[in-house]
């Protein structure tokens, strides 16, 4: 606990008044803990322990593999997209739930590329999140004569040309939380004749989204940040509907055949987005993450927007005020309508100091090389979290708690 924490009062008073409030309940977070790292991992939710023993104990335990049909396993890839939809701007047929963002990328990525033959090069921000550059390089080497065009992000627009199949960036940046504006960027690389895919990971379940608006082509996103689906959950991925029967999936496994269980001799893609499947769906994890999906049904991506935004501001303004002149700085864009549902303040001992807040009770992470990263998921952070994680900043760094040695040895994961 924590004294005086200012800006109490008007947390209180925001808490009271909030019309999200109710769902905090619906989250089993541990007493105390001001979890502002719900961008990396999301919180649990009640309804989806319930569910996992239903799917554990009650289906693979009693029905066995006439769960697959009896318990709609099998279509559970196309059910989980059917939720992700309307929070990202699809139609019910263009989303669909499967593998890791990485993997889906490459699906995605090289789907591109074949739709654009003769085109050799693929344009990123080079501070892109590192696993879709690593996936863009790797696809690229695959193929052999493949430029991958990693660019400041001002030069993005700069390296768009007649020879560029794809432009592949994140929507809302994993350090600085600044957002892209997709429907401008969407329609630069649509003016060379390039595909737009766009990475949702950090801004699908905190911002709204309107993929079909922008015109993009194809995306992904993340299942287990604020979509809440828990560690390692399926993410899923977006093809537009103009590109659903000629794009073709490079990882062309069973489950996307037209027939999985006629098991042709060769590969024939079934029609529209179960193409895109390759793999039996991890059935335990996934039912976890459509459970939490259905959380969304109950609110509106412009409601979590106006919290995550109002949130954000005073986290910046009371950090601001009690942190003056204690080497922090603002990482992320000052105007909300350019900034996602995280904040990042710079310090030169981002790392302790992080690890000085868990001591605390109070959990965000460190992004290399200072960054100490706050993140805001409003369907569960009250203004409350707000006001003390503010309060507790402060206190680490006036009191220099981040100089214990044991706080500077890093972890496996940060
Ligand atoms: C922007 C972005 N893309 C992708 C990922 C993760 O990809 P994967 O599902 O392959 O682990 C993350 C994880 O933090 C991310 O922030």
């Amino acid at each position: 606990m924590i004294e005086n924490v200012p800006g109490a009062a008007e947390a209180a008073r925001l808490d009271a008044a909030d019309p999200l409030r109710r769902f905090r309940a619906q989250f089993d977070l541990p007493d105390g803990l001001i979890y502002l790292d719900g961008n990396s991992l999301g919180a649990l939710p009640h309804r989806s322990i319930a569910r996992a023993s239903r799917t554990v104990a009650g289906e693979w335990g009693r029905t066995l593999i006439d769960s697959w049909n009896d318990h709609g396993w099998i279509d559970l890839p196309i059910t989980a997209g059917l939720r992700i939809a309307p929070l990202v701007g699809a139609l019910p047929d263009e989303v669909v739930v499967a593998d890791t963002v990485s993997t889906n990328l490459f699906k995605l990525a090289g789907a591109a590329l074949a739709l654009r033959p003769g085109r050799r090069a693929i344009v990123t921000d080079a501070a892109n999140f590192p696993t879709d550059v690593y996936i863009l390089e790797g696809l690229a080497a695959l193929r052999g004569g493949i430029e991958l065009r990693r660019v400041a992000h001002d030069q993005v627009f700069a390296a768009l040309d007649s020879d560029v199949a794809a432009l592949c960036l994140s929507h809302v940046d994993y350090r600085t939380a600044r957002i892209e504006d997709m429907a401008v960027l969407t329609r630069a690389a649509h003016a060379v004749g390039a595909l737009a895919i766009w990475d949702l990971s950090h801004s699908v379940g905190a911002i709204p989204i309107d993929l079909n608006a922008a015109e993009a082509d194809f995306a992904v996103g993340c299942g287990y940040k604020y979509l809440n689906g828990g560690p390692g959950a399926p993410a899923f991925l977006f093809v537009a509907r103009r590109h659903q029967e000629a794009a073709r999936n490079p990882l062309s496994g069973w489950l996307g055949h037209a027939q999985p269980f006629a098991f042709d001799g060769s590969y024939r893609p079934a029609s529209g987005i179960r193409r895109f499947v390759t793999s039996s769906p991890p059935v335990i994890s996934l039912s976890v993450l459509d459970e939490s999906l259905q959380i969304f049904a109950e609110t509106d991506m412009a409601a979590l927007r106006a919290k995550s935004q109002a949130q954000s501001d005073m986290l910046i303004r009371l950090v601001e005020a009690g942190c003056k002149g204690l080497g922090l700085a603002l990482a992320s864009p000052r105007d909300p309508d350019r900034r996602g549902s995280h904040v990042l303040f710079d310090h030169e001992e981002g790392y302790a100091v992080v690890q000085a807040l868990k001591r605390r009770g109070m959990v965000g992470d460190f992004r290399v090389p200072n960054g100490i990263r706050l993140g805001i998921a409003p369907l569960y952070n009250s203004y409350a979290d707000i006001a003390h994680a503010a309060a507790h900043l402060a206190a680490v760094l006036r009191r220099r708690e981040y100089d214990a040695p044991e706080l500077r040895v890093r972890a496996a994961v940060t």
